[in-house]
Parts: C-alpha cells; sequence; structure tokens
C-alpha cells in the first residue's frame, strides 16, 4: 500500500497474538490501543496505526489471520489529520469557530494572554513551572469572588501529546467559564478552578511539526545498555506505586516512568502546585482519550479507594448526565477494574495527597476516529465533558 492506515484487529488465538506483538513491535507502528503490547491478548481489539512505508509488509505478515478478526478501521488517516489542521494557515485566530478547531502551540500560548488580557477581574495566568524544552507552563485561575476559604478545583488537558481533545476541552470549559452559563456560575460563587490547559507542550508541539502519533514528552533517555530514547509517560512518573506492573523501567517504551517519581520538570511543576494549594483544592480532574470512560482512583492497585462508593456515585450520575443530553454511552468505574493497572498516574497521586474526589476523564471516541477525532465533534465532545464536570462539582461542592 501506499498510504497511512489504522487497523482493528482481534486475535482469537495465542499464536495470532503473537503475530500482533511482533508487528506491533518490530515495524514502525504506533499502538493506539491498548497502550502497549504487553496488554494484547486473545479477544483484545487492538488499534494499530500502519504508517505508509511499512504497510505492505505488515499486509504480508496479516495476510495469514482470517479476514473475520481483521479489518480497516481508517483507510485514510493522512487525510484526518489534514483535516485537523487546515484552514489553519489563512485564519487560525477567527472567532466564530475558534473553539471547534483544533490549535497550534503557538496559538494556544496567545489565547491564554488574550484570555487574561480580555477577562483581568476573572482570569489570571499563573506560571508554575517550564517544560524540558523550557517551555512555560500557564495555568488559568478561574475565580468570581474571592470570599475567604474557597474551595477550588484542578484541571489538566494535555498529558498525553496525540489527546488532542483534550487541550481543546479545556478551552472550551474556560469559555464557557468566562461566558458564566448558569450553573456554571452556581457553581463558581463557590469554588475557583485551576486550569492547565497543556501540561505536555513539548510532546504537543511535536505532533504538530513532526510526528502525529507522539504521546510522551521529549525528555532524552539513556538506558542501561547505553542506547538513547525520548519521552517519559507522564501519566506513569507521579508517586503512586511508581513503576510497577502497568508501567515500564525501559525509556523507549510508550509506558516509560522515568529515572524517579516526578523526574520530569511537567511532572513536578504540577505535584508542587498541588502540594502549596492542597488546603483548598478538593476536586482534580484530568482530562484525556479515547474511549469514553470516568475512572476515578485506584489505577495502581485492584485496592479500592476508602471513598469509592461516593466516587462511584458521582461518575455514575455524570454519566447518566451525558446519556440523557447527548446519546452517548460513558462506562465508569476504578481505574485498574475498569481498563488496566496503570501505576504512577496523576489521579492516584493527587487522591494520596489527600484530594479525595480525584478523577481521569477519557472522551470521544471508542475507536471510530480514535486520536483523529474530527474538528465537527469537537463541541459535542466537549460538552459531554463539561456536563460531568459540572455534575461532579456540584456534588462535591455538596459534601464539602
Ligand atoms: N489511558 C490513560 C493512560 O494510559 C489513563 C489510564 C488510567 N490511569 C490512570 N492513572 N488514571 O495513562
Ligand atoms: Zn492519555
Amino acid at each position: 500500500g501506499e498510504a497511512d492506515q489504522v487497523l482493528s484487529i482481534t486475535p482469537k488465538t495465542q499464536e495470532q497474538v503473537e503475530v500482533v506483538r511482533n508487528v506491533s513491535t518490530q515495524y514502525e507502528t504506533v499502538l493506539w490501543q491498548p497502550v502497549s503490547h504487553q496488554y494484547i491478548t486473545e479477544e483484545t481489539q487492538v488499534h494499530l496505526f500502519v504508517p505508509a512505508n511499512s504497510s505492505e509488509m505488515v499486509q504480508d505478515l496479516f495476510s495469514c489471520l482470517s479476514s473475520d478478526i481483521f479489518r480497516v478501521l481508517l483507510a485514510n488517516p493522512s487525510e484526518l489529520i489534514e483535516m485537523q489542521t487546515k484552514n489553519y494557515s489563512t485564519d487560525p485566530r477567527s472567532s466564530s469557530t475558534f473553539y471547534e478547531r483544533y490549535h497550534s502551540l503557538e496559538d494556544i500560548y496567545y489565547w491564554i494572554n488574550r484570555t487574561t488580557m480580555d477577562n483581568t477581574d476573572k482570569v489570571k495566568a499563573i506560571l508554575i513551572g517550564s517544560s524540558y524544552e523550557k517551555r512555560p507552563l500557564y495555568v488559568l485561575k478561574l475565580s468570581l469572588n474571592d470570599r475567604p476559604n474557597k474551595k477550588a478545583a484542578w484541571i489538566d488537558c494535555g498529558i498525553h501529546a496525540r489527546e488532542w481533545i483534550s487541550p481543546a476541552f479545556c478551552l472550551w470549559f474556560s469559555l464557557a467559564f468566562y461566558r458564566q452559563n448558569q450553573e456554571i456560575t452556581n457553581i463558581l460563587d463557590d469554588m475557583d478552578f485551576y486550569v492547565l490547559p497543556v501540561m505536555n507542550p513539548d510532546g504537543y508541539k511535536y505532533t504538530w511539526t513532526t510526528k502525529r502519533m507522539w504521546r510522551k514528552n521529549r525528555s532524552l533517555s539513556r538506558s542501561r545498555w547505553g542506547s538513547t530514547c525520548i519521552g517519559v509517560d507522564l501519566n506513569r512518573n507521579f508517586d503512586a506505586n511508581w513503576c510497577t506492573e502497568g508501567a515500564s523501567p525501559e525509556p523507549c517504551s510508550e509506558i516509560y516512568c522515568g529515572a524517579f517519581p516526578e523526574s520530569e520538570p511537567e511532572s513536578q511543576a504540577v505535584a508542587n502546585f498541588l502540594r502549596t494549594h492542597k488546603d483548598s483544592v478538593q476536586l482534580y480532574i484530568s482530562i484525556h482519550s479515547y474511549s469514553q470512560m470516568l475512572l476515578f482512583p485506584y489505577s495502581c492497585t485492584m485496592d479500592e479507594a476508602e471513598n469509592h462508593s461516593d466516587l462511584l456515585e458521582m461518575t455514575q450520575k455524570a454519566a447518566q448526565n451525558i446519556r440523557r443530553f447527548y446519546r452517548t454511552n460513558y462506562k465508569y468505574g476504578a481505574g485498574a477494574k475498569t481498563i488496566y493497572l496503570a501505576p504512577g498516574g496523576s489521579d492516584d497521586w493527587a487522591y494520596k495527597l489527600g484530594i479525595k474526589y480525584s478523577f481521569t476523564f477519557e472522551l470521544q471516541d471508542r475507536g471510530e476516529y480514535g486520536f483523529l477525532l474530527p474538528p465537527s465533534k469537537i463541541s459535542k465532545a466537549c460538552n459531554e465533558a463539561l456536563i460531568a464536570v459540572k455534575t461532579i462539582a456540584l456534588k462535591v461542592i455538596e459534601k464539602t
């Protein structure tokens, strides 16, 4: 073949599992789902991005697999990638559809600047640190009043570079805030929001310029064997059963945990900020894609969180509201039991710090477009997440 492709393969036998694992590790492919080849087992649906230059080889290897376990999910991802960035150079900041498009890192910095200047009474930018490549990490503080002992919530977006819908949500959420639609105003009477639009700016930049499917940050590591690889999975770099099963000590892995907990400037900046603000921050939310899930601790162990039933009830309500208003189904539950063990995640770390309402949202879709969700779907995906944030924030205000 001469084009990129995304394949969906569901191996049925151990032998087929081995074939799929080999292809996903030995060729220039990118696993979309599951996150690492070790999770490929019989009956797991595997989503695999295959670049044009390996597509012939991969097709040959898979020719032995029967057609009922194998199909083309996206025949032309390059066209979708183009769609996600088109019209951009001509008119990057046109206001009417600004929030229904994806934005380059430069434009997000520009947007942060504009938003704070146009709403000086309500929106402030706080510099919490900088990335490995020395890009600034700005958090927006959204606040309507400064009553004493005010509660606060934290939302971060863009931990993983290729999940473009995530930064788009942080922009969407901030707009809903400064436009002040009614329910949000009720929440904001009692709660400030800290919003980090892009936690991994180096990775995000790299997905725009060089490799759309990049996940990790961009720091350079040397392995025990002397080889070098780039990138730490920031969602495996926090101090919560760090680098146990579900993360990898290998620098080249997509789920590399880093040299030690908070080894990365991005995770350290977030952890430092939350440690300093832990008395006011009652709610932590991290935005990812894709798979449509509302997850809560623990992801680093099969154990149940002490307030498991509270967290379950909150996500259940949120999922109900999403279904009621948008007819979209979201799964909900504790991370480890709902998807897989993933130690070192920011949500578990925040929970252990004492932020008892801690969540990871996986936004649209379920693999139809995967990481290449078209811009036309941004508004629905963001509104779904917005109603989940509102539902949960109201519950937190009630309970604390
Ligand atoms: N899919 C995301 C990841 O692999 C989230 C998995 C859930 N883990 C967590 N700590 N919430 O990082
Ligand atoms: Zn993610």
